[in-house]
């Protein structure tokens, strides 16, 4: 009897497919593109043949992905989102493309995307329909998420409209058990907790944190910075209760980043980056690549801040201060040295008076305390770094809802220098 329960319990460990996802992906945020903020479901190819959602379209962002530089820095995933499906499904009941936007169908565009060395995510949504009225998976679950697989897909973000809230956290595991079996690694982002939170339904992120990569917490961003001011607060607010829960493999998902579109100044535009950073968000742009500035562009792909966000350490983030509205973000960052730990420190102003407002900030009020003080790298703008001895502060002006990231590495003494030199060299031998 006894060896009969041993014998199921090992057929279960070995063959069973569990809830918890067990894909190994997103050990950083993911960073991507995405077509939602920009262009939302412009379906109308004939009137805008260069904003409706098309192969097309995704075809052309794939591309620059890859020569304006964006892979290179890390943005790998070119995300379809809503409106891409015919409103009826095939006779065998599986998703088909609309065929006039998408005439060689999913499985073509994903085998494109691959070949630019990108990888494809597709959109679904667990309920009856979609957000914009197309078919849902509630009843076919296990067969779209086996189409998806089949067509190359790496990436599902499984949405929550026109669906029961209280049916959602075992509904999005029992979609994610079938993602499992499909052998296929597919990142999973979930939207349950953006259909429980505003409802003040308080979602279980335990069972988030087993069942998804990143999940979505709250609104849809819009391209403004009231948008992104509202989703902030929201994001500090709920900081303590959801924080615990991001880490390697599972993030909270603030939405896209809407740098490069038309609602965010350059310094804004720095705000956003310097705040997804410090929060370890998933780094999914939505803007038009064909149409980006400069200068914002610089921000997109500013390898410090994309360093912080992606930091090995994947610890996240949070706002510590507010004084006189200008809040200090702070996140622990790789290097360690001599037993202090770097920091990304993101200082952002919600002060509209229209002029640079100095800020004083003493290391001590931020609990920054290495011994001998730190070097400051400031990210965002060249030529701009200094040191801060232990007793010091961090003083300098700040834009009116700009943002400032600063990368702040401990000083050593010489001697310590010395003794690391020599660790290193005994190392050696
Ligand atoms: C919801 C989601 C958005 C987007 C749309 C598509 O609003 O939160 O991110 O996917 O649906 O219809």
């Amino acid at each position: 009897m006894k060896m009969l329960f041993l014998t199921i319990c090992l057929t279960f460990l070995l063959f069973g497919v569990s809830n918890t996802l067990d894909n190994g992906l997103a050990d950083a945020p993911p960073m991507g593109w995405m077509h939602w903020q920009r262009f939302r479901c412009v379906i109308d190819c004939e009137t805008y043949p260069d904003e409706c959602v098309s192969e097309q379209l995704f075809r052309n962002m794939a591309d620059l992905m890859v020569s304006e530089g964006y892979l290179e820095a890390g943005y790998e995933y070119i995300i379809v989102d809503d409106c891409w499906a015919s409103k009826k499904r095939a006779l065998n009941g599986s998703l088909v493309a609309d065929p006039v936007r998408f005439p060689n169908g999913i499985k073509a565009l994903a085998d494109y995307v691959h070949s630019k060395g990108l990888k494809f995510g597709l959109y679904g949504d667990y309920g009856n329909l979609t957000c914009a009225g197309y078919p849902g998976s509630i009843d076919h679950m296990e067969l779209d998420v086996n189409t998806f697989a089949a067509w190359g897909v790496d990436y599902i973000k499984l949405d929550g409209c026109y669906a029961d809230q209280e049916t959602m956290e075992q509904g999005y595991a029992e979609y994610g058990r079938y993602m499992n079996e499909t052998g296929r690694p597919m990142v999973y982002s979930c939207s349950w907790p953006a259909y429980q939170e505003p409802f003040n339904i308080k979602p279980n992120y335990h069972a988030l944190r087993k069942t998804c990569n990143l999940w979505r917490n709250w609104d849809d961003i819009d391209d403004s910075w009231e948008s992104v001011s509202s989703i902030v607060t929201w994001f500090v607010k709920n900081q303590d209760r959801i924080a615990p829960f991001s880490g390697p493999g599972h993030w909270n998902d603030p939405d896209m980043l809407i740098i490069g579109n038309y609602g965010l100044t350059v310094p804004q535009a720095k705000a956003q980056m310097t705040i997804w950073s410090i929060m370890s968000a998933p780094l999914i742009m939505s803007n038009d690549l064909r149409a980006i500035d400069e200068e914002y562009k610089k921000i997109l792909l500013n390898r410090d801040a994309i360093a912080i966000n992606q930091d090995y350490l994947g610890k996240i983030g949070k706002q510590v201060l507010v004084k006189k509205k200008v809040a200090v973000w702070t996140k622990v960052i790789m290097p360690n040295i001599s037993g202090h730990p770097s920091y990304a420190v993101g200082i952002v102003s919600n002060r509209t008076d229209g002029f640079a407002y100095k800020v004083d900030f003493p290391l001590k009020d931020l609990n920054l305390d290495a011994p001998h003080g730190y070097f400051v790298q400031n990210v965002f703008e060249d030529q701009a770094d200094f040191d801060i001895p232990s007793n010091g502060s961090i003083s300098m002006r700040i834009i009116p809802t700009g943002g400032v990231l600063l990368k702040l590495t401990p000083r050593m003494k010489y001697s310590e220098i010395q003794i690391i030199q020599s660790e290193i060299t005994v190392d050696k031998i």
